[in-house]
């Protein structure tokens, strides 16, 4: 099968390299010439573990290509993936669907037989129905369904969520389309993974649906460990005596500093503004955005007080500064709104991140950054581990703690014990956990 994955960003270089290792022809399109020049000199723009190897055998072997040339690679597809941007529009929270719509109208103006165009991108309910009318006023002689298939990829575990999904969401009420989809995703019904397929707005809006319900379970732990720490429970134990119950689960409950990166914020702002046009208010949502941005704020206030109640000509060492382990990626990351307020409060900052440095010296000012753990303690009178790298899950403590002004740690990822940390001398403050 010959696919044209439009959009070499995070979901299309990662579906557009996992379909061509299904055995598929794919043309991955990208309009931004030095991005595409990269990738065909085997480099990848973007940080995830196992790419570069997936993306090398597969254009090894024929099956992978890149280009800036959209007209060719449309023409002999049989499946045009739009996997494109949809970023928060500034000021108002809605999806910005620009980028969709002109590569709907670019494709509708070369494709040529049947064609299925999927949009992958994350797309507010409604937006198939308005690619399809763009489609149709641009070639009305065009033989073509128009499909939603959204990704459930997790940054840093892609590949495998691409490959070993829970489910494949399907949207289209198109016999033809839903056949070709099939066979696209064969190998995956092979392994019997489940394939829902259902109507286009249904599947649009399964993909919010899902983000937002996750969001929601780790906003409700995250309260749970704020009330944890006034009544002297641990969250984490509550966390697992909840998620053993079937039908609550134990993923996503992880009590953190708050949920970012490019879907959460975004898609649950997205969801809310649908919610509200619509007439039919998310309040649950609505609040879950109020209380994960109130909490990035206070995790700065955590962190002053337990040094104490001032942070004032203090320094302060960081680990971590992404969203999460495994990307270099630093939209909406906590750190975005911690460091700023520390040092608003009149504290220095010098950090460490395994991969996030370039992305961070781009979004903080004045924050120093070294080159590992150890060095980033030396002289510091706090260390606060931000993202719960590997790196960061073994450290020496005593040597931590033996080359800083004051032994203050706080865990805002609930990584080390109150005995660990307690028996390396450290005065220890994590998220939930009060003893
Ligand atoms: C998320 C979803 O998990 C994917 O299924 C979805 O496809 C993707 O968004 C998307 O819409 O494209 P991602 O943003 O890569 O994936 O990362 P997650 O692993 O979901 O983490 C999101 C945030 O929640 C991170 O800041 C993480 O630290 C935080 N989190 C996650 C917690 O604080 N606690 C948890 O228990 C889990």
């Amino acid at each position: 099968m010959r696919v044209a994955m439009i959009g070499t960003g995070y979901v299309g270089l990662v579906s557009g390299a996992c379909f061509a290792d299904f055995g598929h022809e794919v043309v991955c399109v990208d309009k931004d010439a030095s991005k595409v020049e990269m990738l065909k000199s085997g480099g990848i723009p973007i940080y995830e573990p196992g790419l570069d190897l997936l993306v090398e055998r597969n254009v090894r072997e024929g099956r992978l290509s890149f280009t800036q040339d959209l007209t060719d690679a449309v023409r002999t597809a049989d499946a045009v993936f739009i996997a494109v941007g949809t970023p928060s529009r500034r000021g108002d929270g809605y999806a910005d669907l620009s980028y969709v719509y002109a590569a709907a109208k670019e494709v509708a103006e070369v494709m040529d037989g049947y064609t299925v165009v999927v949009t992958k991108s994350t797309v507010p309910v409604g937006t198939g129905d308005e690619v399809e009318r763009i489609i149709r006023e641009t070639r009305p002689d065009a033989d073509f369904a128009v499909v939603s298939n959204p990704e459930f990829l997790r940054e840093g575990a892609a590949i495998d969520d691409f490959k070993r999904p829970d489910r494949v969401v399907v949207g289209t009420n198109d016999d033809r389309a839903r056949t070709l989809m099939r066979e696209l995703y064969r190998p995956l019904f092979l392994n019997e993974t489940p394939i829902v397929f259902t109507a286009r707005r249904t599947s649009e809006l399964i993909k919010y649906a899902a983000n937002a319900f996750l969001a929601m379970k780790i906003t409700f732990i995250n309260e749970i460990a704020d009330l944890c720490e006034h009544v002297g429970a641990n969250v984490q134990e509550v966390a697992k005596g909840v998620g053993l119950d079937n039908r609550i689960g134990g993923k996503f409950l992880h009590a953190g500093p708050g949920y970012g990166g490019s879907c959460f914020p975004k898609d649950t702002l997205a969801l809310t503004r649908t919610a509200q046009d619509a007439g039919s208010p998310l309040r649950l949502i609505e609040t879950v955005v109020e209380v994960n941005d109130a909490r990035k704020r206070a995790m700065a206030d955590k962190v002053i007080a337990a040094c104490g109640g001032d942070v004032k000509g203090k320094t302060i060492a960081v680990l971590g500064v992404t969203f999460k382990p495994n990307t270099d990626d630093m939209r909406e990351a906590p750190s975005l709104e911690i460091i700023p307020a520390l040092q608003k409060a009149g504290a220095t900052i010098r950090a460490f991140d395994p991969a996030g440095t370039v992305e961070a010296e781009k979004l903080l000012s004045n924050v120093e950054f070294v080159s590992g753990p150890y060095f980033c303690a030396e002289g510091a009178d706090a260390l606060v581990i931000i993202t719960e790298w590997n790196e960061f899950r073994a450290l020496d403590l005593p040597r931590l703690k033996a080359t800083m002004k004051a032994p203050v740690l706080v865990d805002l990822r609930n990584i080390y014990t109150h005995d660990q940390a307690g028996n390396a001398g450290f005065e220890y403050t994590s998220v939930g956990r009060p003893h």
